[in-house]
């Protein structure tokens, strides 16, 4: 490859696969995916922030080799992006997390995926063949049999660690869906992993005589946990030997708190600002927690990333590595190769920048590399 095919993976922007995507599904499918909830005041800062951080290159410095890798919970990623859990993804393709898992193993990106899949959790896992590493996200479910049996079939399919979604125990105020009258799960996505649980099973459709329609309401019922607090931690480390991420973490006492409870690793996210609308950015979270935790727990960041120097600038500000949720989901709208499109033109554009920025290690790049910038646009 010469400098000049350096873009030969280039298909288009995130921005045009979301028009894509817009054309390609019914509306309220698509505003799903895009919308936040309230006004939408923290899905827009998501992305802001990127532009409140200024990226400070250096030159004269070799860059004909890079590394793009970085270490995350004893796993070598190649990549520092992953694929951020996103529920119901039959609404955009039928191949759903199929495609995105599959597409996602191809170039050695890891997976995270939904409890609300609309694939089994062993069928996504599968679909991987065991080429980047894939994480089960868990919705604490309203009943403790159904929870411990989700953590033991995600750790006997090979998940490298359960990822503890912990903001959300109600869904968040989501004006469009609401206006829509959508929610995926009605149409009968995003329910496999019940539909496939022995234990849901014996509790919910006992005889095996209900209908996949029928299981909704109990599906419904028992998906999310109002009563979870910092002390059941313990009874989920009984349960599995995987390590422990939390995901949704804002607040630095919380990341604390986190640290104290012995978990894992924390994943920085207001939930691509569809959860609880007016908090800040997670980047900007970011930048406090990561002052607070001093390297003591592995930081991991999602919300508006969208290209390459974001990227540079959220490992610069504490993260080890990044999610990503909407975009590929776009990019899904064109099944795996979609998604693989995307991926590979961000990863193209990391490559680029680190190299301009006079990077050499991703894994190296600290806080000297970014400035915060506070003037007028
Ligand atoms: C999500 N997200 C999410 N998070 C989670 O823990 N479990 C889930 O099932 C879902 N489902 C979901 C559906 C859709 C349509 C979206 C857009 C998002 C949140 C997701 O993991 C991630 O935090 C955000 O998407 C990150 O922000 P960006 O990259 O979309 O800006």
């Amino acid at each position: 490859m010469t400098v000049f095919d350096i873009a030969a993976d280039f298909t288009v922007t995130v921005e045009e696969w979301e028009a894509l995507a817009k054309r390609t599904l019914t509306a309220p499918a698509y505003d799903y995916v895009a919308s936040g909830s309230g006004a939408e005041e923290t899905l827009a800062k998501n992305k802001t922030a990127f532009r409140q951080w200024d990226i400070i290159p250096q030159v004269l410095i070799d860059v004909s080799e890079r590394d793009l890798s970085v270490q995350l919970l004893n796993e070598t990623l190649a990549v520092p992006v992953m694929l951020a859990p996103v529920g119901f993804q039959t609404i955009v393709h039928p191949d759903g997390e199929l495609a995105a898992a599959g597409g996602a193993a191809e170039l050695k990106v890891p997976f995270v995926a939904s409890t609300v899949s609309s694939f089994s959790l062993e069928e996504i896992s599968a679909e991987m063949k065991g080429q980047a590493p894939c994480y089960f996200q868990l919705y604490w479910p309203a009943d403790d049999d159904v929870a411990a049996s989700l953590v033991a079939r995600a750790e006997a399919a090979g998940y490298a660690g359960i990822v503890v979604t912990v903001d959300t125990p109600l869904l968040g105020w989501r004006e469009k869906d609401m206006h829509n009258r959508y929610f995926p799960i009605e149409t009968g996505a995003g329910i496999a992993n019940f539909l496939n649980d022995p234990t849901f099973q014996q509790k919910y459709n006992e005889g095996g005589t209900l209908t996949y329609k029928q299981q909704i309401p109990a599906i419904k019922r028992i998906l999310l946990n109002q009563k979870v607090t910092w002390n059941k931690l313990d009874w989920l480390r009984q349960r599995t030997t995987l390590p422990i991420v939390l995901k949704g973490i804002m607040h630095e006492e919380d990341a604390l708190l986190a640290l104290d409870y012995g978990v894992d690793g924390i994943i920085v996210s207001n939930h691509g600002g569809r959860q609880l609308d007016g908090t800040g950015s997670a980047l900007e979270a970011l930048d406090v927690i990561a002052n607070k935790i001093q390297g003591r727990l592995p930081l991991v960041v999602d919300g508006g990333i969208r290209r390459g120097p974001d990227i540079i600038k959220a490992l610069a500000l504490g993260a080890d590595t990044v999610l990503i949720g909407r975009p590929y989901i776009y990019g899904l709208t064109e099944g795996k190769q979609g998604v693989k499109a995307v991926l590979t033109s961000l990863i193209k554009d990391l490559d680029t920048s680190v190299a301009i920025a006079g990077i050499t290690h991703v894994s190296s790049i600290g806080r000297s590399f970014v400035r915060k910038y506070s003037g007028p646009y």
